[in-house]
């Protein structure tokens, strides 16, 4: 909560440049997610008013598009595609690795489509696609962002 609650002015000026074009909504979640890596309830009243829509709209789009969490994220983004090519390759039995093994500084996103269906399973860990994974592999992907982290 704290962060964008002392931050009103700070997430009014990412909105704002949305603020007049059509269907700014969007681009304006986009750029709070961008910014603070989730967006926070409390930006929802702000943009309710800047928007000229109510809180439950806002709240609405939000939770419509899978891409917006709600959440502050953990320090690493694992997406693991669930979509039907993926999940032929495994992609659920790493879901499941993942939450048995490495989570702690992970969050975890399951997405459908990664665009890297014949490589399958594929995740994107960061922004960064892999294709045919397994848990050993993940594992190691993982280790190696976090001390890319670090460095
Ligand atoms: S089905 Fe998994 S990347 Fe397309």
């Amino acid at each position: 909560m704290g962060d964008t609650e002392q931050n009103e002015q700070e997430i009014t000026g990412l909105i704002n440049p949305f603020v007049d074009q059509a269907g700014g909504l969007l681009p304006a979640l986009h750029a709070l997610q961008e910014n603070y890596g989730y967006i926070d309830g409390a930006a929802i009243p702000i943009l309710a008013d800047h928007f000229n829509q109510t809180r439950a709209d806002v709240h609405g789009v939000i939770s419509f598009y899978h891409d917006f969490r709600s959440e502050k994220p953990a320090r690493h983004i694992v997406k693991i595609c669930q979509a039907e090519a993926c999940q032929a390759m495994g992609s659920r039995a790493l879901v499941d690795h993942v939450n048995a093994h490495i989570a702690g500084d992970i969050t975890i996103e399951k997405v459908y489509c990664l665009g890297n269906c014949a490589c399958g399973p594929a995740v994107m860990v960061d922004g960064r696609t892999y294709g045919r994974v397994d848990a050993a592999r993940l594992n190691a992907i993982v280790a190696s962002h976090r001390s890319d982290a670090k460095s």
